[in-house]
């Protein structure tokens, strides 16, 4: 298959091209990976992409954006507490998670479940562990597998990776001391998606796409969170859960080594921060 790569500059455009749609996806079992993405918003395109993604938008939008990001700040806190730790492993993506699930109204979520799915999902890799974890978040969600659990689980997935390039990103580059002013920098001047995938439908005209063709749209600061139908719906969540891990990130010494990024090509994101947080004087 031909890949075109287009720049960012044409990001809108593309994004909102209706002959680029998101790569196609394989059905499969009730309860699987393949039986996930075949269900959600992020692969759909019309009239099941428009039901889906105001199934998210109804869950979203019932969240209080306050409470995400205080909820964020205590259970980093908390976490933290523990000692020395690697913020990649134990709070970029495990307290996004936690908060929005329980926003959700899923107190316990299984937050190792949802990071096996995040790691496979838009390369669409099942494997027995990956339709475990599915089962696994299906039962936590009632046990129906149909579209409404679908978008739930789709939601805890599309937040794993994204949210914690983007704290792991503030937390390596910020400087700023403000955790609000080191997340708007990231986003603006190094967003943690680098680019997204579509595929020529139709051929289409000023692209040298043909029909059948793959194209990586590249994203930066202009459009963070993509374009057209399918940008992020969780934006503002993001912000503001980014934004409260970060506030607690303030109270660690900020890393002092070399960062190891992972080799993905469309995400940035640290392969792991160890911190230790601030001995106040005179406390042991
Ligand atoms: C609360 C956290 C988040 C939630 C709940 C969330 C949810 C989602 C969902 C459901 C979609 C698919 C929408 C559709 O196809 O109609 C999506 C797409 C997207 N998200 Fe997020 N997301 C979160 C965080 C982030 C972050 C931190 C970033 C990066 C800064 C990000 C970047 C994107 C991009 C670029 C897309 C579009 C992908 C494309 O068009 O191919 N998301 N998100």
């Amino acid at each position: 298959m031909t890949t075109v790569s287009f720049g960012a500059e044409r990001a809108a455009e593309l994004l909102g091209h209706p002959g680029l749609v998101p790569p196609p996806v394989a059905p499969g079992p009730p309860g699987g990976l393949d039986w996930l993405r075949a269900g959600v918003a992020r692969f759909a395109t019309g009239g099941a992409h428009a039901r889906r993604r105001a199934q998210v938008a109804d869950l979203l939008d019932a969240m209080d954006l306050d409470v995400l990001r205080l909820r964020a700040e205590i259970l980093t806190c908390i976490v933290l507490d523990e000692g020395p730790l690697d913020v990649m492993t134990r709070v970029a993506r495990d307290v996004p998670v936690r908060v929005l699930a329980e926003s959700a109204g899923l107190p316990e979520p299984d937050v190792a479940a949802v990071r096996t799915i995040a790691a496979a999902y838009l390369a669409g890799e099942a494997t027995a562990e990956t339709d475990a974890a599915v089962a696994a978040l299906v039962a936590a969600f009632g046990g129906v597998p149909d579209e409404p659990t679908a978008a739930g689980i789709g939601l805890l997935v599309q937040a794993c990776e994204a949210t914690a390039a983007l704290i792991g990103n503030a937390l390596a580059d910020g400087a700023s001391g403000s955790a609000c002013a080191d997340v708007a920098a990231q986003l603006r001047d190094d967003p943690p998606v680098k680019a997204t995938i579509r595929i020529a439908a139709t051929g289409i005209a000023g692209t040298g796409l043909r029909p059948g063709d793959r194209a990586r749209i590249g994203l930066d600061g202009s459009h963070p969170f993509g374009a057209g139908p399918h940008a992020c719906p969780g934006r503002e969540q993001a912000i503001a859960i980014a934004i409260g891990v970060c506030e607690a990130l303030l109270r660690v010494q900020p890393p002092n080594t070399p960062i190891a990024y992972e080799a993905l090509e469309n995400l940035r994101i640290p392969a792991r921060i160890d911190v230790a947080p601030i001995v106040a004087e005179g406390n042991p």
